[in-house]
């Protein structure tokens, strides 16, 4: 690896754009998680994604573009038209990632080799820069070794992929810390394929209900694969307040409120938002999944937050790193 790089320098922004034209692989911050990024129309770096993600199969990849604008090179806009204004108009830059028919000139690998592209114009001004400067779109998955959680800082990057990564872009903490709301504009009905930052009732104010769909990542090649994406060595359990195991060795984890009576035992307690503010839960996870997993607790209770909001793609997350999925 190069080095991991002060995104806020104009200079660290050029030697990002110009590695990522030369076919290598940059973790760029985004407002979600960071990325693993390479030319989308190299087949050779894109290839590379897979290798260093230590992926045992392809999955399709989200495309990463400066605005709106650029997306028509890419995909086959008019059929969405109205949905597609509306929703980039209201969304973009943001955690928000559509799903369309996709042009020829994607490599296959890009897309899985399916008829459609994955979208997404991110917030993060540092690569926005780098997607300007850059000149081609960014294909880029979540930068962590497969079945991990997603990165939310560049150290949870170098320390995870190091040398399998050419350059790292430092950004500071990922603001919103939860993967990209993900909506295929494929049929007439918009269909949610991924819950994420940007909670399901904010886009139906704009574009109206939409039908649920099966998401293509994380399809599991063996049953229980599933459960294991995003997962942590150690257990993780979901708990209700009143079947708490409070033991010396084992943390409770409370996505939001304080922690209820009755969690005095335990070795460690953690409450992400005591609040209530879902935004400090997503913007927290991640990063502490990571923090308990290397502290060497036997394991870890967590206590679900309401199903609202934020709190959809929060437990979506939990779900898929709990050891009973
Ligand atoms: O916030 C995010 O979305 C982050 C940042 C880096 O942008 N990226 C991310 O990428 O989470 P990844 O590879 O971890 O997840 C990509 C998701 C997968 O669920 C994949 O199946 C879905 O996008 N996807 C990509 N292309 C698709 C397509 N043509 N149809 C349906 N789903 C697609
Ligand atoms: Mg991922």
């Amino acid at each position: 690896m190069r080095g991991v790089l002060d995104g806020s320098d104009p200079r660290a922004v050029a030697e990002a754009a110009t590695a990522l034209r030369a076919g290598l692989l940059v973790a760029l911050p985004t407002e979600t998680v960071y990325g693993l990024g390479a030319n989308a129309l190299d087949a050779r770096a894109v290839a590379r994604i897979f290798e260093a993600k230590g992926r045992p199969h392809f999955d399709p990849l989200i495309v990463h573009v400066p605005d709106a604008d650029a997306v028509a090179t890419l995909a086959l806009v008019d059929e969405a038209r109205a949905h597609f204004a509306r929703l980039t108009a209201a969304f973009w830059p943001g955690p928000l990632t559509l799903v369309l028919p996709r042009r020829p000139v994607l490599p296959d690998l890009v897309t899985s080799g399916l008829p459609s592209v994955a979208v997404r114009v991110p917030r993060h001004p540092v690569t926005r820069a780098v997607l300007r400067a850059a000149g081609v779109p960014v294909a880029a998955p979540s930068a962590n070794p497969f079945g991990y959680v997603s990165p939310t800082t560049a150290a949870h990057v170098a320390d995870q992929l190091g040398d399998a990564v050419d350059l790292i872009l430092d950004g500071g903490p990922c603001a919103i810390g939860l993967e990209s709301t993900i909506v295929s504009l494929l049929d007439d009905r918009p269909t949610l394929l991924r819950p994420g930052g940007i909670p399901r009732a904010d886009l139906e104010a704009v574009i109206g209900p939409m039908a649920e769909g099966v998401r293509v990542l994380e399809r599991p090649l063996a049953p229980g694969q599933l459960a294991r994406h995003y997962a942590t060595r150690t257990p993780l359990r979901l708990v209700t307040p009143d079947a708490l195991t409070p033991a010396p060795e084992r943390a409770l984890l409370v996505l939001a409120g304080p922690p209820p009576a009755g969690s005095e035992g335990y070795g460690r307690i953690l409450a992400l938002a005591p609040g209530g503010d879902l935004t400090a839960t997503a913007a927290a996870l991640f990063a502490t999944l990571r923090t308990l997993d290397a502290a060497g607790h036997a394991g870890v209770d967590v206590l679900p937050c309401p199903l609202e909001g934020l709190g959809v793609a929060i437990m979506d997350r939990v779900r898929r790193a709990a050891i009973d999925g």
